[in-house]
């Protein structure tokens, strides 16, 4: 992971996939997101969260050393396992500069609607990650 972060002008993206721990609820989701968004603001990082059909897909952006030091305290949190990387490296421009953390979940819009909308295929992990990346730049926000 360490090569593959850190643009040349220091800015990074991270993706992800994870699967939620059973039974998280509202309030466990509101700790998530006012601790994600205070360190997020502390190291400039930015992004957006989506959470479906018990997964958790996450965009995070910023400088390499704090996308690592938030990475080690993800792979560590219970609440979610089997973190997958779907894409990361250097990044030209913040996709969600004025987000600490934007959240959406099935309420707001679909992932899975949307793959079965677009046609996208799921099963090369390329074009996968290339769709879900697609999908969390296209919410509105
Ligand atoms: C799905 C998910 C997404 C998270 N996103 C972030 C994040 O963007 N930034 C962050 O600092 N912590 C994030 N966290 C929380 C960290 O894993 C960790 O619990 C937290 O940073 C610990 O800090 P605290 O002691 O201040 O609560 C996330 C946790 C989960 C389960």
């Amino acid at each position: 992971m360490t090569n593959r972060l850190g643009g040349l002008n220091g800015l990074s993206f991270l993706l992800y996939r994870s699967n939620a721990a059973p039974g998280l609820n509202d309030d466990d989701m509101r700790a998530i997101l006012d601790s994600a968004r205070g360190r997020n603001r502390r190291l400039d990082l930015t992004g957006c969260l989506h959470h479906e059909a018990g997964l958790f897909f996450q965009w995070l952006e910023g400088p390499a050393p704090a996308l690592r030091e938030v990475m080690a305290l993800l792979m560590r949190d219970r609440r979610h396992d089997q973190v997958q990387i779907l894409s990361a490296g250097g990044l030209e421009h913040r996709l969600f500069r004025n987000w600490t953390m934007r959240y959406s979940d099935r309420d707001q819009v679909s992932l899975m609607d949307w793959f079965a909308r677009s046609g996208s295929s799921t099963v090369n992990p390329g074009d996968y990650a290339g769709g879900v990346a697609s999908f969390l730049r296209m919410l509105p926000g």
